[in-house]
């Protein structure tokens, strides 16, 4: 399989630019109800374990504080400048280890390993080199090379001691959040770092033996405009991050009460949105990045470009991955966590999260257990999503169904696309086109048989 093209179309993306899940996983959250129980959670731990070979574990933890708010930002995060605040959540995050690590059989190795926020580099040294002890005395989890233990760094957070001893600790993979290096915009979402900065952070990461470094830029920000951004771009290719996440801003302040600290006349127009994503395309193509799917790009040797060449790639909560046979174990507030098809999702609220272990229970607010027929549609969104393409006498046979009769009314839903030639569909394949793979989110949604019922405003638009 060759790296497929990615054409821009503006008419088409006018024309399909609705709301849509992002399908880190399918079904998605919005799904999740409160009837889950605690003992799905450990039916899918024990029916794991008793499998002849067990999954491998990828294990996510999320640190939720930062110690300044960025006015644009849509994560789960505690605002606070007191270090102290991190300890008692800590203490926490400790016992849901212990408890989570009790129910998984050691043989069960940690492939992969991601540690998300907030600002995980908010910990201490001490703290975090705590945590990874905690996590090793629990975990089959010895790190090195043939593994993935990753991490999100804020440039502003960290020193390149801090940075080495990430490195000792057994991380290979670092995310930088970047966003936007013109001051103007800096300033205006109250986030201001410098170039050298950044630089310095990339060169450490470098120094401590990263395999990948990955870089974090937002489009759609106040006062952003495309030659501001060509410039933005222009500098990150500079630095020669591994990949690149594109993110479009998603102005919801009804929702992120941080982004009402953002003027909406001062946000580019819906138009400048699309030409700086135009350009940022051109320009990543012009230096040799490769557009993976939604919103990441990587170079052509990076082991996302291979996966998707090789037919390994896949697509879970901590976006594109090559950890797809893992099961996915995640604590934290708001951690998710899909163990053999058995979602759940654990409290968003710092006090009820610790309000239950220290009642010694497991956090878990809320759960979904997949049905077959939710299985054989994540299977088809896996394969649009990752590769654009989907081999139907390949798939029928795996799965025991006719295809056209079995997605009947996804097929209808897909034909204004096809129409538009976005998205073609034969007797043997259905691949996704060059100027329809920014639109993949609208042919997934064709297959989705819950976004009827939970309704797609509550989602961001693609572009
Ligand atoms: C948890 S943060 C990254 C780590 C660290 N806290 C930092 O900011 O450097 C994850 C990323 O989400 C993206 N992000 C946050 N809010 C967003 C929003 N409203 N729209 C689009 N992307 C957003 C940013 O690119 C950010 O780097
Ligand atoms: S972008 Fe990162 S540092 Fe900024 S508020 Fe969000 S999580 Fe915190």
């Amino acid at each position: 399989m060759t790296a497929p093209l990615i054409e821009f179309d503006r008419e088409m993306i006018n024309r399909y630019n609705h709301s849509g899940p992002r399908y880190t996983s399918y079904p998605t959250a919005v799904t999740f109800h409160e009837g889950y129980k605690i003992e799905d959670y450990d039916a899918a731990c024990r029916d794991g374990n008793n499998d002849p070979v067990p999954a491998p574990l990828s294990l996510y933890f999320h640190v939720p504080f930062c110690d300044t708010v960025c006015f644009y930002c849509g994560c789960n995060k505690i605002v606070t400048k007191h270090k102290s605040r991190a300890k008692p959540y800590l203490e926490m995050l400790d016992r849901e280890i212990e408890i989570v690590g009790a129910k998984l059989a050691d043989d069960r190795e940690v492939e992969q390993l991601h540690l998300g926020g907030g600002t995980p580099t908010f910990l201490s040294e001490a703290e975090i080199s705590h945590l990874m002890w905690k996590v090793q005395s629990h975990f089959n989890a010895r790190p090195s090379e043939r593994k993935d233990y990753s991490i999100e760094i804020d440039p502003r957070s960290v020193t390149p001691h801090y940075i080495q001893v990430l490195g000792t600790l057994g991380f290979n993979r670092y995310s930088l959040g970047v966003q936007d290096v013109d001051l103007k915009v800096q300033k205006a979402v109250n986030r201001v770092q410098s170039v050298k900065m950044t630089r310095e952070v990339l060169s450490a990461c470098r120094d401590a033996g990263a395999k990948s470094i990955n870089i974090d830029l937002i489009y759609g920000l106040p006062f952003q405009t495309p030659a501001s951004f060509r410039e933005t771009v222009d500098v990150v290719i500079g630095m020669e991050p591994d990949r690149l996440s594109i993110f479009n801003y998603a102005h919801l302040p009804e929702m992120f009460k941080a982004q009402r600290r953002i003027n909406a006349e001062d946000l580019p127009s819906a138009q400048q949105k699309l030409e700086i994503l135009q350009i940022t395309i051109k320009q990543l193509s012009d230096a040799g990045y490769i557009y993976i799917g939604m919103d990441h790009f990587a170079k052509p040797d990076d082991e996302l470009v291979i996966a998707r060449q090789t037919g390994h790639l896949h697509r879970n909560f901590q976006g594109y991955t090559t950890h797809g046979n893992c099961d996915l174990v995640a604590m934290g507030v708001s951690a998710i966590s899909n163990i053999r098809g058995v979602f759940s999702q654990n409290y968003k609220d710092e006090l009820r999260y610790t309000q239950a272990l220290g009642n010694g229970e497991l956090p878990i607010m809320k759960g979904y257990i997949m049905t077959d027929e939710d299985r054989l549609r994540a299977a088809v969104i896996q394969r649009i999503s990752c590769y654009g393409k989907l081999d139907i006498p390949k798939f029928e046979s795996r799965y025991k169904i006719d295809f056209k009769t079995h997605f009947r009314l996804a097929l209808e839903a897909l034909q204004p696309m096809i129409e538009d030639e976005l998205v073609s569909v034969n007797e043997t394949t259905l691949e996704v086109s060059a100027k329809g793979r920014l639109l993949v989110r609208n042919i997934c949604m064709a297959f989705d048989e819950h976004i009827q019922s939970v309704g797609s405003e509550r989602f961001s638009k693609a572009i």
